[in-house]
Order: structure tokens, then sequence, then C-alpha cells
């Protein structure tokens, strides 16, 4: 086993850019969901009720440029290749599940911002810059794109959950390079 970062993946390991988005992407998408249940429960006269949306709706928009420049990466880079010990129905299964969590990623994301601009108002980030609104009018608008963020996010952290798992599974009972791709480590595949 060695550590391997390099730029651009290939078949024993992803690159660096999407190591590091996707690592970070992982802990932003479950601390937000997380952030987000706690937001809706907060009543009006907790000492946070002003911040902690603030904060949740500033993250929601950098994982959303994250996002962009995660598919921009896909995009002029290809997956490292299946692993040879992988069958045709895990392959599709794999992929299936990888095109899914994008396509959660950005309609969650999305969706936070749609609602977040329901009032024609631009998006403060951290009170360092702000998004304007989408130049979007639809009929409840923040009540439309608030369901579709509360259900995209939960199926988005249900199938994280079980993408976990399948990685893990990988790793401790078929012993494949599967999770160690997506670490930056080089491991011998039997
Ligand atoms: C919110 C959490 C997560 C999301 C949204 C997510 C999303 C993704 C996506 C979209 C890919 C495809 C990368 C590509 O080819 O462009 C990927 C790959 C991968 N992820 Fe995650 N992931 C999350 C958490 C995790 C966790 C916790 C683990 C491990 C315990 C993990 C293990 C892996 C592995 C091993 C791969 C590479 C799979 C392969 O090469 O076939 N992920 N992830």
């Amino acid at each position: 086993m060695a550590v391997k970062l390099k730029l651009k993946n290939d078949d024993d390991c992803y690159g660096w850019p999407i190591i590091s988005l996707h690592w970070l992407m992982a802990v932003a998408v479950f601390g937000l969901y997380f952030l987000g249940l706690y937001i809706i429960d907060m009543s009006y006269y907790d000492p946070n009720y002003k911040t902690l949306p603030h904060w949740h709706r500033s993250l929601g928009m950098i994982m959303l440029f994250a996002l962009g420049l995660r598919l921009l990466c896909r995009c002029v880079d290809r997956a490292p290749r299946a692993l040879p010990g992988h069958g045709h129905a895990t392959r599709l299964l794999t992929k299936t599940a990888h095109a899914l969590l994008y396509l959660l990623m950005l309609t969650a994301l999305l969706s936070g911002y749609v609602m977040s601009s329901a009032d024609g108002h631009a998006v403060a980030v951290f009170n360092w810059f702000s998004v304007p609104a989408l130049p979007i009018e639809m009929h409840h608008q923040a009540d439309r794109a608030g369901m579709l963020h509360y259900w995209s996010s939960t199926a988005l952290i249900a199938l994280s959950c079980l993408h976990a798992l399948a990685a893990l599974k990988h790793h401790f009972i078929d012993k494949d390079s599967t999770l160690t791709r997506i670490l930056g480590i080089k491991r011998e595949t039997p």
C-alpha cells in the first residue's frame, strides 16, 4: 500500500481534486442535513434563531459552487475503470448510484437556493458576498422548493448511507481497492 496523490484520475486511484471534493462534500452533506433538521425544530426564542439558518444557507451555496467544480472535474477527467472483480450487475449498480448521488446533490442544493431567494432577495454567503436571486416567479415558490429540498436531502442521506456501506463491504469483505482508490492509497487488488 502506498499513498498516491495525483492531479488526474487513473485506474489505481482518483486524482486529489476529486478525492478532496468527495470527502469535504461528504462531511458537509451530513453536517448540513442534521443542521437543517435542528433548524426546523428551533424556537423563535433560540439565541441562534438567525445565525444557524444563515450558516446553513451560506454553506449550502458554497457546496453548490463545489458541486459545479466537481462536475467540471468529472467532465474533463474520466473516472477510474471498474475493477476486474466487479461483475456486470455491480458495475451497473455503481454507475446508477453515483449518477443518482450527483442528481440528488444538485436537486437538494438548487432547491435550497430557490427557496432562500423566493422573496426576490440575494442570498448572503457568510457576509462575504451575495448570490443574486434567480429570475423566476412561481406560485408558492418557497413552499414547493422547501418540500423538494427536504425530500431530496433525505433521499440523499439515505443513498449516501447505502453507498458508504457498499464501500465498507468492498473493503472488508471483498478486500478490493474500491475504498482505497478514493482515499488516494494504491493497493493491490486480488
Ligand atoms: C454524503 C456523502 C457522500 C456522497 C454524496 C458521496 C458521493 C460519491 C460520488 C458521487 C462518487 C462518484 C465519484 C465519481 O466517479 O465521480 C463517490 C465515490 C466513492 N465514494 Fe462516496 N459519497 C459520500 C460518502 C462516502 C463515504 C462515507 C464513503 C466510505 C465510507 C464513500 C466511499 C466512496 C468510494 C469508495 C467511492 C469510489 C467508488 C468507485 O470507485 O467505484 N463515500 N461518492
